[in-house]
């Protein structure tokens, strides 16, 4: 599938890389991949990592886009985005409100509960007390895990009570908010959406088999001993509405140009459950929206310029 963009009339792009998040070392990788395709068709794309440079040196060499392949805090999260909106560069993804909320996964909870749109339940814990309270309300196993965070960094399965103080203080280490979940035994899926508004379309459903269902930082970056089924096999009408729950949860927080959506498939009565939308995802070699573009004949190359000439400011009246 290929679209009539001009990649000349991208301009200069900065793809931003690096950063000063936990999961540094995942951007520079989606970073790589991003730079190397932008310019195999043509694009005039460098190399910009905010963490080693002013942000404000876009404008000085100007940069007329940025694409933005940062995770995590200070590039998922909103703050990279306000100050490009700042800066007068049009950037790819989110804007600052929805950046804000998706990666702030109990805000984004109670937005979709909202719209009810279903989630596992949970609480917020700032305490090894709370947690353990929590633990009463919604069970073990409970899922324990920071708030503001991703890659699976600082999660816990906790099934016993002796580890509520361990699992606190893992996700403590990196957030205040600490969010206790029901933890959902089940099918891991992962919803990949493209555009915005009514335009906003979800990709095919890949499911994430992780060796003892351990879908960890590990296995998700290093090891090929997890499997990717995509299409998943799903029924057709149940793989229906996990896009539709999907592409609602994506709207709910008002993402733009693209994300991906975490999704657990409950065992026993199929009910699927929202974890989380990735403003930023993973753009590697192991990552999932390239797998899902590929699978509807759209190229890694394809979906990067794509998404690049989807880029934006977010903020004030259109012209
Ligand atoms: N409530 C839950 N029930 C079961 N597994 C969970 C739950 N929450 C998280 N997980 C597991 O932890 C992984 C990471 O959780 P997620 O909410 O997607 O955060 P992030 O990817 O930002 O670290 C998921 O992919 C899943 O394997
Ligand atoms: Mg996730």
């Amino acid at each position: 599938m290929q679209t009539s963009i001009d990649p000349a009339a991208m301009g200069k792009v900065a793809v931003l890389c690096g950063g000063r998040s936990a999961e540094r070392d995942v951007s520079i990788m989606s970073g790589n991949g991003v730079l190397k395709a932008l310019r195999a068709v043509g694009v005039d794309a460098h190399a910009f990592d905010p963490a080693q440079r002013p942000l404000d040196d876009l404008v000085r060499e100007g940069f007329e886009r940025a694409f933005v392949a940062l995770h995590g805090r200070y590039g998922e999260d909103g703050t990279v985005q306000g100050a490009l909106e700042l800066l007068g560069v049009p950037y790819t993804g989110s804007g600052v409100m929805a950046s804000a909320i998706a990666m702030d996964k109990v805000y984004a909870k109670r937005i979709w509960m909202t719209h009810g749109l279903a989630t596992p339940a949970f609480a917020l814990a700032r305490s090894a007390q709370q947690l353990v309270d929590a633990a009463a309300r919604l069970g073990l196993p409970m899922a324990v895990k920071p708030s503001r965070e991703g890659s699976t960094i600082g999660f816990t399965k906790l099934l016993s009570l002796d580890a509520a103080t361990a699992a606190f203080d893992a996700a403590r280490a990196h957030d205040a908010d600490v969010l206790c979940e029901e933890f959902v035994d089940g099918r891991e899926l992962t919803v990949a959406v493209l555009g915005s508004g009514s335009e906003a379309r979800a990709l095919p459903i890949i499911e994430i088999v992780a060796p003892q269902g351990n879908y960890d930082y590990r296995n998700k970056y290093f090891t090929d001993d997890t499997r990717y089924e995509c299409p998943a096999r799903l029924d057709a009408a149940l793989a229906g509405r996990i896009r539709d729950l999907s592409l609602a949860a994506y709207r709910a927080l008002a993402c733009e140009g693209w994300g991906r959506v975490d999704v657990m498939l409950r065992r026993g009565d199929d009910e699927p459950l929202l974890l989380e939308v990735n403003t930023s995802p993973g753009m590697t070699g192991h990552s999932l929206v390239p797998m899902a573009a590929r699978a509807v004949g759209i190229s890694y190359e394809e979906l990067c310029l794509r998404i690049l000439a989807s880029a934006s400011l977010k903020i004030g009246v259109p012209d």
